[in-house]
């Protein structure tokens, strides 16, 4: 029996009561006082998580339109591009700088294997016209978080206008965009935002400024100086997603009022219990130890488990919902989201469910290991 559906995929996340209420309300005119206040105040919030003092721009789309946005702002077609990528995600933002007509330089590593620091600053090296350098914050795809200060930091050293993919990082794992030198740093709402899909949150530097002045490639709909320029008189350029706006400004309330650090402790928390109880159940962690996500554990299964069997039984039976694989890893791996409005209890959950189901499965018994070794975790004692 299930009463109501447990999201547990790395976005879009649930949303608190609070949100939904806040959002559940008669539209206001875009172009009116009402919206300006509300603009201004998720701007200065969101600068607040991403720690710029540098523009924030709020655009109507998803993760993915505010990476176009950087793509279309920053690069002109035959320009050489350096990406840096390992995962799904990655070959996106490779993918999507080709599509534009850049010469994309890949710096290649293993799936849930972080992106080399060394590695990085040989090819950047060895590409010195390349001016923009594309990194992704938290690979999604894999359950894996780089380390972002040391590769930005690389990027920054070589003079390299510096892009990150923070979309399911930016509000769950820490980030400090001008301290770290990151000049474009991109995030959505429906990830640590606890908002739904709709607007992508997206910080621009000095510098990505004066590469934006240079970069010829066509833009219209995402054209940051329009933003800007709009953003200043306390609107957008066109019509923007006004119930996610309402959503967002909600979900940035709860973020400060929990307070940033213990934010990101939660996250950390969370990931360290869902490891610990996957662990004991016999699935294999992905991602590379120190490098494993706070909002997203990617795992092999143990031997005999169908992914997609056990993925349909969660949902069917217990009303959780988890994350297969991406691309090469589809049908291979399970993701578990414990990004957002999660707290101890809802990890828990997961655990205990995935236990009864392989139970179920024929795959092993379900004796309450899974949610022994995930609350051991939780109290802080070393499983
Ligand atoms: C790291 C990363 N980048 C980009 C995206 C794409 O975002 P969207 O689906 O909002 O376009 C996602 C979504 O899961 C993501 O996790």
């Amino acid at each position: 029996m299930t009463f109501s559906t447990q999201l547990r995929i790395p976005g879009p996340t649930p949303l608190p009561d609070r949100v939904v209420r806040a959002m559940s309300r008669p539209m206001i005119d875009h172009r009116g006082p009402e919206f300006a206040a509300i603009l201004a105040r998720i701007t200065s919030g969101a600068r607040r998580v991403f720690k710029t003092s540098g523009d924030l721009l709020l655009l109507t789309s998803s993760g993915t339109g505010g990476l176009e946005s950087a793509v279309a702002n920053l690069v002109s077609p035959g320009d050489e591009v350096v990406v840096a990528l390992s995962g799904n995600f990655g070959e996106r933002f490779a993918a999507l700088a080709a599509g534009y007509g850049a010469d994309v330089v890949r710096l290649e590593f293993e799936w849930g294997q972080p992106v080399d620091a060394d590695d990085l600053a040989r090819v950047l090296e060895h590409h010195p016209k390349a001016k923009v350098l594309f990194l992704t914050h938290n690979e999604t795809s894999t359950g894996l978080t780089n380390p972002l200060r040391e590769l930005a930091r690389v990027g920054r050293d070589a003079g390299r206008v510096v892009v990150v993919d923070g979309v399911s990082s930016i509000s769950s794992i820490a980030i400090e965009t001008d301290a770290w030198g990151i000049d474009v740093a991109v995030s959505g709402s429906q990830k640590g935002w606890m908002a739904p899909p709709g607007i992508a949150l997206v910080s621009v530097s000095e510098r990505a400024w004066e590469q934006q002045a240079r970069a010829r490639s066509p833009r219209f709909y995402f054209d940051w100086k329009e933003a800007k320029t709009w953003a200043d008189k306390g609107m957008t350029p066109f019509t923007p997603a006004i119930p996610v706006l309402f959503a967002l400004q909600e979900g940035l309330a709860m973020l400060e009022e929990e307070g940033l650090d213990s934010v990101y402790d939660r996250h950390a928390r969370l990931a360290r219990a869902t490891q610990t109880g996957l662990q004991a159940l016999g699935f294999q962690l992905y991602a590379r130890e120190g490098f494993r996500s706070n909002t997203v554990t990617s795992a092999l299964p143990p031997p005999g488990l169908d992914v997609n069997a056990l993925r349909k039984l969660l949902d069917d039976k217990y009303g959780v919902v988890i994350a297969g694989g991406q691309a090469k890893m589809a049908g291979k791996m399970i993701r578990v989201g414990h990004l957002g409005a999660i707290a101890e209890g809802d990890v828990v959950q997961v655990l205990w469910a995935i236990e009864q189901a392989l139970e179920e499965l024929d795959v092993a018994p379900a004796d309450g290991r899974a949610v022994a070794a995930a609350t051991t975790s939780l109290q802080g004692v070393p499983a």
